[in-house]
């Protein structure tokens, strides 16, 4: 099948020119996202493969329904940017890879929690200046203190068996809570505000719904136990980043390690090293010592990169075959985001 690949990277391309081996697909490779401009792009292509920043709103799958455009093969389990009511009134099936590597972005949550405890963004950039002062660089034991994962479906569960290795108490909220997984890590359910009010560091894996928009909000920090350590690996808004600036500059919140940033599209991934940055929220964010900002790399493993080629293809070819779907993703399966898609 042709697939027409958007906002592509080397990293992506190595891995589905290696795993394509063995699918035999067309693929052609473009560097700019799918958004309403750059839909027209994908003519002559039967199925277009987007990421998270690609925006799949009902103008641009309409263009893409127009041009010939049979599937929308997500290669991502994220699906917030595809408008799933538009794609169903145009009988476009949306699939997405559920599952990649859960273990890729729990470790890098739980590797900002590492960081920012012991300071080793500050520590490296000290050392390499022959500064070898140790001033500032106190943390804590992991060891005994109370973690609150929020959102327990597969990177969360991943997250928590981490944290129960360093000998973390670890609390657990969801809405669809899986009691014998926390049975068998050992972890505890709690009510949002419990986990709130009693957990030293806060990770967030909860998918964004209207549900979870902005659910850490200036209210929910208010709530949260002084110094508190807030992880988000999930999507960006989960939280209210300028509450969040107003929460660390009255010094309530002890640290954040963000990997993802509300207003990321057109700025993460994208090498903006000779620009000025026009986002004030997040140059605010960047000032602060005790934030540490990745630009949605949790998911960049080998192991992640080569199982998301594979699911992918693997979708492209059960829908050339005629197959049933087993990642679709149906706009009757979620409520759809209250922020634009
Ligand atoms: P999952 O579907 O296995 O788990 C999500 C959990 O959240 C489920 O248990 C669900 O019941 C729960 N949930 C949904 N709405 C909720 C609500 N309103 N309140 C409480 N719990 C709620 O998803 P998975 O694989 O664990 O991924 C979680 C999220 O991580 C994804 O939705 C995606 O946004 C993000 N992600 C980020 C990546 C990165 O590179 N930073 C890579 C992959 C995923």
């Amino acid at each position: 099948m042709k697939i027409a690949m958007f906002d592509t990277r080397a990293y992506d391309r190595a891995a589905f020119e290696a795993a394509n081996a063995s699918f035999g697909h067309a693929i052609t490779f473009f560097d700019v996202r799918l958004t309403e401009d750059t839909a027209l792009l994908a003519r002559g292509h039967e199925c277009v493969c987007c990421f998270v920043a690609d925006r799949l709103g009902a103008s641009a799958l309409e263009t893409l329904h127009a041009a010939g455009v049979r599937l929308v093969a997500l290669r991502s389990a994220g699906y917030n940017n595809v408008d799933l009511v538009a794609a169903a009134r145009l009988g476009l099936p949306v699939v997405r890879v559920p599952e990649y590597s859960p273990h890729a972005v729990a470790e890098h949550a739980v590797g900002l929690v590492l960081a920012l405890n012991r300071k080793i963004h500050r520590a490296y950039a000290r050392v390499r200046e022959w500064n070898f002062s140790l001033e500032g660089l106190v943390g804590f034991d992991l060891y005994g203190k109370t973690i609150g994962i929020v959102g327990t479906g597969r990177i969360g569960l991943a997250a928590a068996r981490v944290f129960r290795g360093f000998g973390c108490r670890v609390l657990g909220f969801d809405l669809h809570p899986a009691p014998d997984a926390a049975n068998a890590i050992g972890f505890e359910y709690v009510s949002l505000p419990t986990l709130f009010a009693e957990s030293d560091v806060i990770s967030l894996h909860v998918p964004l719904t209207p549900a979870t928009y902005h659910m850490i909000d200036a209210a929910a920090l208010a709530t949260m136990k002084p110094g508190v350590f807030l992880i988000n690996t999930g999507r960006g808004a989960l939280i209210d980043s300028s509450a969040l600036i107003q929460a660390l500059k009255r010094g309530h919140i002890g640290a954040a390690g963000l990997d993802v940033y509300e207003e990321e599209e057109g700025i993460f991934f994208e090498d903006l090293s000779n620009r000025v940055l026009q986002d004030d929220v997040l140059a605010r964010l960047l000032t602060f010592p005790n934030v540490i900002i990745t630009a949605h790399q949790a998911f960049l493993t080998r192991e992640a990169l080569g199982n998301i080629a594979t699911t992918t293809l693997e979708n492209v070819s059960a829908f050339e075959r005629g197959q049933p779907l087993v990642n679709q993703v149906r706009a009757e399966d979620v409520l759809r985001p209250s922020v634009p898609a």
